[in-house]
């Protein structure tokens, strides 16, 4: 991960500059200030239109095109974190230039919300609270993080682009922080004093997919509702979360499933192509809501109900702007609806909008844009794949765990261990015993089975895996994933033995890992077999093959689906876990956009995998000769895997 972070370290700076290009109005040294009704730049209150893009959850190449299509999408901000762990990974070696959230907690289904794991070692140290020792970190990198952007003069008054820092969600903000809203819906939040904007700094667009969960899916019609009813009750300030979600690419995902692709169902698919019709009906939203702004930033709404779940709502400025917003809340009927005298025709759940108080430009629950599904085509051309067998675990007795038996002759007790890690291999004496995984709801885990033990020494190994640490939650410092215990022995003699106390050695991460397999010199230092000799639906399994970039700029993938679980990497570069043999579980019935949506609701793809295909970003491909290693952990066919392009 060292080069990515480089490469953006570099890059942050052109990402600024494009940034600034986006922000047309912002690029004048003005100060930024705010009253009840906007955010006010240049002393103008402005209507301002936000979408969150992550910068490490796509390449810097893939940068320009991302602002391009947010820009061309009617938004005005563009948000996005600051990742803490991605440039710090050790104590003090620093070097960023970023603005915005700037953290130092993101949440944000990243690895450990972003903290380094170092920071767990601060003596005394406990997240997200009144703690010493955890104040003086978070004051060291969020002065570091200003103290940047102030020297590079990015901010408003210097003319720079950044407008807003670290805005927050919390009830008792004091002044001058704006107190905001994050949500499916925040028409009725309120800020603490009635001299702050109505904020919502995270509009949920989608939601992240988990292995062994169904793709989310929040239809155009509702996303666009939820908006336009924010607005039409004071709102001025509207942040898409994600408008491009993109890609955990290596080990960033957090904890609990959180999977590789971190799509979110945004307006920009994980591969920057337009998921339409959500972009185009969220750019025609954006169209009508700047034709009202004059008239919705200097007066406040009025509102009436002329009928059952029907709610008009009038912004009239003393300059003459109208703008009117008409409401059908009922999420089965249409209504018609008098306004002025004129009728108009509502679906059920949309609202229309009327710029001129005369003409309904927009109604959120009629789509005009096209409905465009993207494509996976695969690329004709097999590859050609070796192995090599990852040593088991109990290979070597003076770094792994060992367990001395005293049978007299061969028996099978059962076996019972309790992990908290996501998944656990179990071998005995060498040979793979037993694998088990937690799930969404049950990320604890326990394995028990009547296992085969011999008379004489028994060596018991139990590799334990974790799908990402910890982003959220009280005290997650504390948290601990992999095997705890107890290990217990039943029927070993007739008793039971606990194992617990008995001596366990132990090591972390693989042998393939520590020789680089997933590079070109590390991967020759080892002797790979191919052909007839080629491990197939062998657990602990590293397989490569090189192959040349396919013609074109469509963005690439790898259909995974003969594989089971572990990891891919691109020239050294780890493209994030596979898990395809994960099957999503979920709510994929009829989809009804209209009612109160939540992330259960529409969801796609019930019984296929959670993720069948990966991401693979054409910037990191040379012409010809990648490497591409996986790692299976499960045991699968790497024959069937194959490259396809992406297209719209
Ligand atoms: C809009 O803001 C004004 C002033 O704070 C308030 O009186 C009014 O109730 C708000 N309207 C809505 C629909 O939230
Ligand atoms: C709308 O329809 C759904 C299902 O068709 C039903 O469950 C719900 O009660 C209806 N709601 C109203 C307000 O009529």
């Amino acid at each position: 991960m060292d080069s990515i972070w480089k490469m953006f370290r570099i890059n942050i700076l052109i990402f600024t500059v494009l940034f600034s290009l986006a922000c047309s109005s912002v690029r004048v040294r003005a100060t930024v200030s705010y009253d009840d009704k906007a955010i006010i730049i240049n002393g103008k209150r402005r209507i301002l239109i936000s979408g969150s893009i992550h910068y490490p959850r796509s390449t810097p190449e893939m940068w320009p095109d991302l602002i391009q299509k947010a820009k061309d999408g009617g938004l005005d901000v563009i948000q996005t974190y600051v990742f803490w762990n991605g440039h710090e990974p050790s104590p003090g070696k620093a070097g960023l230039y970023v603005h915005l959230r700037i953290g130092p907690y993101v949440c944000a289904e990243w690895n450990f919300g972003g903290f380094p794991v170092w920071l767990k070692y601060v003596p005394g140290i406990e997240f997200r609270t009144d703690n010493q020792p955890f104040k003086v970190a978070m004051q060291r990198f969020v002065q570091k993080i200003v103290n940047m952007m102030k020297s590079a003069n990015l901010y408003e008054p210097q003319g720079g682009p950044i407008i807003m820092s670290q805005m927050c969600k919390q009830e008792t903000a004091p002044d001058p922080i704006i107190d905001t809203c994050n949500g499916f819906y925040c028409e009725n939040f309120r800020p603490n004093k009635p001299y702050k904007p109505k904020m919502w700094t995270e509009v949920w667009t989608g939601w992240y997919t988990q292995f062994g969960g169904a793709v989310p899916h929040r239809p155009a019609e509702d996303l666009a509702f939820s908006v336009a009813r924010f607005v039409q009750n004071n709102g001025s300030f509207f942040n898409y979360y994600m408008y491009h979600g993109g890609t955990n690419f290596g080990r960033n995902a957090a904890g609990l499933f959180v999977a590789t692709s971190y799509d979110y169902d945004a307006p920009i698919d994980e591969y920057g192509l337009l998921n339409e019709p959500k972009w185009g009906h969220l750019r025609d939203l954006h169209k009508a809501i700047k034709q009202c702004a004059p008239a919705l930033v200097s007066s406040y709404p009025t509102v009436t109900s002329p009928g059952k779940n029907q709610e008009i709502h009038v912004f009239k400025s003393k300059s003459g702007a109208c703008a009117a917003f008409l409401s059908n809340y009922d999420p089965n009927y249409s209504t018609k609806l008098t306004f002025r005298n004129t009728q108009y025709d509502l679906p059920p759940w949309s609202i229309s909008i009327l710029p001129d108080c005369k003409t309904a430009v927009y109604n959120t629950a009629r789509i005009s844009s096209k409905s465009s599904p993207a494509k996976m085509v695969p690329i004709s051309g097999g590859l050609s794949w070796q192995s090599y067998n990852e040593e088991t675990p109990s290979a070597d007795d003076r770094d792994t765990l060992a367990m001395k038996g005293f049978l007299k002759s061969q028996q099978w007790p059962l076996l019972t261990v309790m992990s908290a890690g996501h998944a656990l291999h179990v071998f005995i004496n060498g040979q793979l015993s037993g694998t088990v995984y937690g799930s969404l709801d049950k990320p604890k885990l326990t394995y028990s089975k009547n296992v085969n033990l011999r008379a004489g020494i028994n060596k018991i190994s139990l590799l334990s895996v974790a799908v990402g640490l910890p982003n959220v939650g009280v005290h997650y410092e504390r948290w601990n994933t992999g095997v705890l215990g107890p290990v217990t022995l039943k029927g070993l003699n007739g008793g039971t033995r606990d194992l617990t106390k008995q001596r366990w050695s132990y090591k972390a991460g693989l042998k393939g890992e520590s020789l680089s397999l997933d590079t070109v010199s590390g991967s020759s230092s080892v002797e790979w077999v191919e052909g007839s000799l080629l491990a197939q639906k062998q657990p602990l399994t590293w397989y490569k093959t090189t192959f040349n970039a396919p013609q074109g700029n469509d963005p690439l993938a790898l259909d995974m689906i003969s594989m089971g679980k572990g990891e891919i990497w691109i020239n050294g570069q780890s493209i994030g876990r596979h898990w395809p043999g994960y099957i999503a579980k979920g709510n994929c019935g009829n989809c009804n956009y209209g009612g109160t949506f939540s992330e259960k609701k529409c969801q796609r793809d019930c019984g296929q995998p959670s993720q069948r295909w990966y991401h693979l970003p054409r910037s990191w491909l040379k012409p010809s000769g990648n490497l591409l290693v996986v790692f299976e952990e499960w045991g699968g066919d790497p024959t069937k895997i194959s490259l396809v392009k992406r297209t719209a």
